[in-house]
C-alpha cells in the first residue's frame, strides 16, 4: 500500500472511531453544515478561534473548547491537509528559490509531532484536543512507533534531500524516546538525517522555545546554516537561531509554550 493510501485508510479508520467516541455528526464531510465555522465559543465562533491559535493571538491554551470537538475533528480530517500542502509547497518554492553554496553545511530544521510525524491516530481517540493530555496514554502511544508520516512534510524532506540541505530534526520528545523515535521516523519514510535532537534531562525545566533555540545555536555554531524551519508550534519558530525562513503547519489540537 502507498503512503497516500495509507494516509487515507488511517483518515477513515480515524473518522469511525471518532464517531463512535460520540463526535457530533458535522465531522462528515457530505453533510451539508459541515465546511461551517460550527459552534460558538466565548462569543466566538470555532472558525475563529482557530484562526486565532494559528496566528498565535491565543496563546498558553490547555485544550480545545468543548464545544469545537467537532469543527476541530472535521478540520483535522479534511481541511487540515489541504493547509499543510500549502505550507510544504511554499517551502519548497522558497528552497528552490536560493542560491546554495553546495558545501554540505546547509540544514533544515524538522520537528517532529505534527510536523515529520503524525499523532492523529492517538487525538482522534481522545477527543481531537478537548481532553486534556494523558502523559502515560500519549507515552504508551509513542512507544508504539507507529506514528504516519505527515506526507506534506515527507515531499518537502524529499526536496531538500535532492538539493543536497541536511535535515536535522529538533523534538521535545525526551531522549529516553530515542530508539523508537529513529525507527518511526525510517519506517515512516524518513529514511537519513545529520542530527536527531531530543529533549535531555538538562532541559526538563525548559520551555520549548528555550530549549529549541539553545539546540539550534549549537547546530550554527557548530558551522551549519539553518536554512529553514518549519513546526507546528510557534515555539518551534520563535527564540534565536530559527533559520533564514520559517514555517508553520497547522495544530489547533494542542499548545507548547
Ligand atoms: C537503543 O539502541 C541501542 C543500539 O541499537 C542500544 O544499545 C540501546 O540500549 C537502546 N536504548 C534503549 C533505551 O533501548
Ligand atoms: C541567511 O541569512 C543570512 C543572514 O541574514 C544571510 O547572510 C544568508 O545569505 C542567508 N542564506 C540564504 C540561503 O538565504
Amino acid at each position: 500500500m502507498g503512503k497516500e493510501s495509507m494516509w487515507a485508510l488511517l483518515i477513515f479508520v480515524a473518522a469511525i472511531r471518532g464517531s463512535l467516541a460520540g463526535i457530533p455528526r458535522e465531522i462528515h464531510l457530505l453533510r451539508p453544515h459541515s465546511g461551517s465555522a460550527g459552534e460558538r465559543v466565548h462569543g466566538l465562533y470555532c472558525l475563529s478561534w482557530r484562526l486565532g491559535v494559528e496566528t498565535h493571538n491565543i496563546k498558553n491554551w490547555n485544550t480545545v473548547p468543548r464545544e469545537c470537538e467537532g469543527y476541530v475533528g472535521h478540520y483535522m480530517l479534511y481541511q487540515y491537509r489541504e493547509d499543510s500542502k500549502v505550507v510544504a509547497r511554499e517551502a519548497v518554492l522558497y528552497v528552490k528559490s536560493l542560491k546554495l553554496a553546495g558545501d554540505g553545511k546547509d540544514v533544515w530544521v524538522f520537528d517532529i509531532d505534527e510536523t515529520s510525524l503524525s499523532n492523529l491516530p492517538y487525538y482522534a481517540e481522545h477527543g481531537f484536543g478537548v481532553e486534556p493530555l494523558n502523559p502515560t496514554q500519549f507515552g504508551q502511544w509513542i512507544l508504539t512507533g507507529k506514528a504516519p508520516a505527515l506526507p506534506e512534510t515527507l515531499e518537502l524532506y524529499r526536496e531538500l534531500l535532492k538539493l543536497g540541505i541536511k535535515p536535522i530534526f529538533l523534538t521535545g520528545r525526551s531522549e529516553d524516546a530515542r530508539n523508537i523515535t529513529s525507527s518511526n521516523l525510517r519506517n515512516a519514510g524518513f529514511r537519513t538525517w545529520e542530527m536527531l535532537i531530543l529533549k535531555g534531562s538538562a532541559y526538563s525545566e525548559t520551555t520549548a522555545v528555550v530549549y529549541k533555540s539553545s539546540e539550534r545555536r549549537k547546530v550554527e555554531e557548530s558551522g551549519y546554516r539553518i536554512v529553514g524551519n518549519i513546526g507546528d508550534q510557534w515555539s518551534d519558530l520563535l527564540g534565536i537561531h530559527v533559520g533564514n525562513r520559517t514555517f508553520k503547519l497547522p495544530n489547533p489540537m494542542y499548545y507548547i509554550s
